[in-house]
């Protein structure tokens, strides 16, 4: 049984180091005329309304995305700014994106998109705005097994668990080690929680232990909420893109302010 909604959290400051990463790479990636593969195992609903009752019940995105925005913490030209102010001119002022809508603003007719979203509601919703794709209600990574290695074979997988299952901190690290071996030209980018309890921490240090070259990018926030368990965020990248990892401490820099 699901009951994660990402609808409470989208625009927070987790989804901002994720999105701004996400956006950065698909901008590079897709600076060449070459076609991609874009996969994500997690997709959620695609487009969200931060002026609904569940952004305005948490106030995350208003610390999130909105505080962002006001600070300037993304420079003109940032490709998540780009992004979000075309989707925003097609859905209104107070829509996010989710990270499947991020895709589609970079992705071109020739590139190739292989989405899962298992939740039944959440699904429909993505079917709605994500027609650039082929979606697939299934599990994330029986999907990514499937689909690897993709054609065309270059290209980016994003992996966003909502860490519901807590059997999820042991499974990432076997199924990233499975999907770099099927993939390994592929960007594989991992979203993971930093928590009080740092119950994300074995994980890390497998896949540290197993991808010693991947980069590895870590922001620390204050909780949503007193007593709130998440203190931050991580991004796990296989096959960085070149210049990816400046970015990624651009932005560690701005979260060290906060
Ligand atoms: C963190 S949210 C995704 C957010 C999205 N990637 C974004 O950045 O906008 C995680 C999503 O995974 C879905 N989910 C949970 N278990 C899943 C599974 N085994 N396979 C595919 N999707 C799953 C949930 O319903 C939820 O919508």
């Amino acid at each position: 049984m699901l009951s994660y909604q990402h609808a409470y959290h989208a625009g927070n400051l987790a989804d901002l180091q994720k999105h701004a990463l996400l956006a950065w790479m698909l901008d590079y990636l897709t600076a060449k005329p070459k076609p991609l593969s874009y996969l994500e195992t997690h997709a959620g609903r695609g487009l969200y309304d931060l002026s609904g009752p569940e952004s305005e019940k948490t106030g995350e995105a208003a610390a999130g995305i909105t505080r962002a925005l006001s600070e300037e913490w993304l420079p003109d030209g940032h490709p998540l700014r780009e992004a979000l102010d075309s989707i925003r001119g097609a859905h209104g002022p107070d829509a996010y994106p989710g990270s499947p809508l991020f895709a589609r603003y970079f992705l071109r007719p020739e590139d190739n998109a292989h989405l899962a979203e298992l939740h039944p509601a959440e699904h429909e919703a993505l079917a709605s705005v994500t027609r650039f794709a082929h979606l697939h209600q299934q599990d994330g990574f029986a999907m990514a097994h499937a689909v690897c290695p993709p054609t065309p074979r270059r290209g980016l997988m994003l992996i966003d668990p909502s860490y519901e299952v807590k059997t999820e901190y042991e499974i990432v690290p076997r199924q990233v080690s499975k999907l770099a071996r099927k993939w390994n030209v592929g960007v594989i980018a991992l979203w993971y929680p930093i928590l009080t309890d740092s119950r994300q921490a074995p994980m890390v240090e497998a896949l540290r232990k197993n991808h010693p070259d991947a980069l590895i990018s870590e922001v620390r926030f204050p909780p949503a909420r007193p007593g709130h368990g998440m203190i931050g965020s991580g991004m796990f990248v296989l096959n960085p893109p070149y210049g990816l990892e400046d970015e990624a401490r651009r932005l560690e820099a701005i979260y060290k302010r906060l």
